[in-house]
């Protein structure tokens, strides 16, 4: 499974860097926003730190906007992914963009209906919200084993970019339903590295090389 993060803090992006285990950025307007950078230097700045899809998100509503406003960014390097919501004018942005052959992720998706368009579109990615789907009550992971199925059966090259992840129980159910990437905030990701078992087994280990008296150095 490809690990995205999705952040526009450039600190945070350099360290996953490079501790290898980033394939990708994700960025919504709110992120841009925290962030307090201009839109396009702030997405400049990320696309040097990876060579993975840098996801940029259009604000338009319609198309002809839309199509404008995806010029612009997909400018700026060229591993920017160009956002769209999941609307007919994303879509229609979705298929001209994707048939120009630029990598396309369709975001803010909540049923398996709506995914099943965006493969249609063309869309690289499709992005389904799993965390806002908790938020009401519901299992946001049903959906994306739903996707996977659907894209599964119709052998759909879409790939599912599992989104509004929160905690570590998102990604291990993601990766069990075979979800191609996820994509969560740094802090989500530093999570994934912690087991208590792991901490007692180093200070154990510390304490025992303390007592040799050596040095490897
Ligand atoms: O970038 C889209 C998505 O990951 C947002 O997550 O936590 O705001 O629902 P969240």
């Amino acid at each position: 499974m490809k690990f995205f993060v999705d952040t526009a803090d450039t600190n945070d992006i350099a360290e996953l860097a490079e501790s290898g285990l980033l394939d990708g950025v994700t960025t919504n307007p709110s992120l841009i926003a925290k962030s307090g950078k201009r839109f396009v230097d702030v997405v400049a700045e990320i696309c040097k730190l990876t060579h993975g899809p840098v996801s940029a998100e259009v604000v338009a509503m319609d198309h002809a906007t839309m199509m404008k406003e995806a010029e612009v960014l997909r400018k700026i390097a060229d591993n920017v992914a160009i956002k769209v919501p999941l609307t007919l004018d994303g879509l229609k942005t979705c298929k001209a963009l994707s048939d120009d052959g630029t990598l396309v992720n369709v975001t803010l998706c909540f049923s398996a209906n709506q995914a099943l368009l965006a493969a249609k579109a063309g869309a690289a990615f499709i992005s389904p919200f799993v965390g806002r789907w908790d938020d009401i009550g519901s299992d946001g992971m049903n959906l994306i084993a739903d996707i996977r199925t659907i894209y599964d059966n119709y052998a759909f090259g879409t790939e599912i970019l599992v989104a509004s992840v929160r905690h570590p129980i998102h990604v291990l159910e993601a990766a069990k339903i075979g979800a191609d990437v996820m994509t969560a905030p740094p802090a989500v990701i530093k999570m994934l590295l912690n087991h208590p078992l792991t901490d007692k087994g180093l200070a154990g280990f510390a304490a025992d090389w303390e007592k040799t008296g050596q040095s490897i150095l």
